[in-house]
């Protein structure tokens, strides 16, 4: 069978890797798996270093649609993956998580009566400003075949009515940290970082494009970073809203380029806590065995919040700041709460008898 897996950020390209790999490792014979990348996310180190060091296969098609407005590069996806997929005639469309690839590829395929294959289906935060859950809803409404972590998600999608073909796998990212800490080589861009230190990440649009909201979140850093140094991958998306806001930066906290996966892996095992907004990290953290400091107003990730491993503070410095000490007495974490790292096996194997 032909699978045509469509990605363009950079959490679906960690995603995709656990997939591409059982797919070339075991289902060779079986199954022929076509890349596009949408060109979402372009930088090297948003994109490029993924693929080199996860080995994922290069895509066959690069659309370059990145750095637009929600509804120009939604839009553009459209055109250029309606020629594709006329092109290669897949039997099914692979999408992962909730951006605007995800959606982009979902609709073009669901016109086209091309089945889709949702991993991370079902997950829902209940707030429609934000552009994930509107993605995310949307897609799954189109999707054939849908791939949740936990019965949460899966739970979500039968009160929706969607009754069929619910597969509970877990989650690849799970996968993912198993297999890449094994072989991961940090570069000396965190490994001369000093030993005790908090690992942060900012990129949420409800959070970079707030002024309050973003200044209140780097005056928590500031002076959480004057009594532990506070490490901070900054996204690019996140540079630019400091920019465009004059918010100074405080001298305190160590900013670096975003990171690669294996730099990542590294700065998780050595940080004491994590302070975030990203949806993939959060779950990482509690891989690690990190408390998590979820800078948001709502999480998707529930079992974190409701187990007391992570706690939701929104953009509010006080809290923040609150959130920091309770959470640096937590030691004990619970196991398993994301399946049981080998999600993406199952989800191929299911996916080769259809
Ligand atoms: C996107 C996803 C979000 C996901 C995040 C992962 C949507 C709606 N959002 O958000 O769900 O959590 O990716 O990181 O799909 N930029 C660069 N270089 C890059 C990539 C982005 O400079 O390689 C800048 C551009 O100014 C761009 C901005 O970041 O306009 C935002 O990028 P975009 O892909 O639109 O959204 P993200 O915030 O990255
Ligand atoms: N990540 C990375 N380098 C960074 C920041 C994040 O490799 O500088 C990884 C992180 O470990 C996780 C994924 O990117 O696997 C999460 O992506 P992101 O936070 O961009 O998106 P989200 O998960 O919120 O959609």
């Amino acid at each position: 069978m032909k699978i045509l897996t469509v990605i363009g950020a950079r959490p679906q390209f960690i995603k995709a890797a656990t997939i591409s790999r059982i797919i070339s490792e075991q289902y060779n014979n079986v199954i022929d798996e076509v890349i596009v990348h949408t060109g979402q996310h372009y930088d090297q180190n948003m994109s490029e270093i993924f693929f080199t060091d996860m080995k994922i296969p290069k895509p066959k098609y690069s659309l370059n649609i990145g750095g637009k407005s929600h509804g120009e590069m939604t839009g553009e996806m459209l055109i250029e993956l309606e020629k594709i997929m006329l092109g290669e005639n897949p039997d099914m469309v692979l999408v992962y998580g909730d951006t605007n690839s995800t959606l982009a590829a979902a609709l073009t395929a669901s016109k086209l009566h091309i089945p889709i294959s949702h991993i991370e289906a079902g997950m829902r935060a209940f707030n429609k400003r934000i552009p994930e859950e509107i993605n995310r809803i949307l897609t799954d409404h189109v999707s054939t075949y849908f791939f949740c972590t936990t019965d949460e998600p899966a739970n979500n999608l039968r009160k929706e009515g969607l009754a069929e073909n619910i597969y509970v796998v877990g989650d690849v990212m799970y996968d993912a940290v198993l297999f890449y800490k094994k072989i991961m080589k940090p570069t000396e861009k965190v490994t001369n970082l000093p030993a005790d230190f908090y690992l942060a990440t900012i990129h949420r649009q409800e959070n970079t494009d707030d002024k309050k909201n973003l200044q209140e979140i780097f005056a928590a850093l500031e002076e959480i970073s004057l009594q532990k140094t506070v490490v901070l991958p900054l996204h690019p998306r996140t540079r630019k809203r400091l920019d465009n806001f004059d918010i100074i930066v405080g001298n305190n906290i160590t900013i670096l380029d975003p990171v690669g996966y294996f730099d990542m892996l590294y700065l998780l095992e050595k940080a004491s806590l994590v302070l975030t907004d990203s949806g993939g990290l959060q779950k990482e953290a509690y891989y690690f065995n990190k408390p998590t400091v979820i800078m948001r107003d709502q999480t998707e990730w529930v079992d974190l919040t409701d187990k007391g491993v992570a706690q939701l503070t929104g953009a509010n410095k006080n809290k923040i700041l609150t959130s920091v000490e309770d959470l640096a007495k937590i030691y004990s974490f619970p196991e398993n709460l994301y399946g049981d790292g080998h999600a993406a096996e199952k989800i191929v194997n299911i996916l080769a008898l259809e």
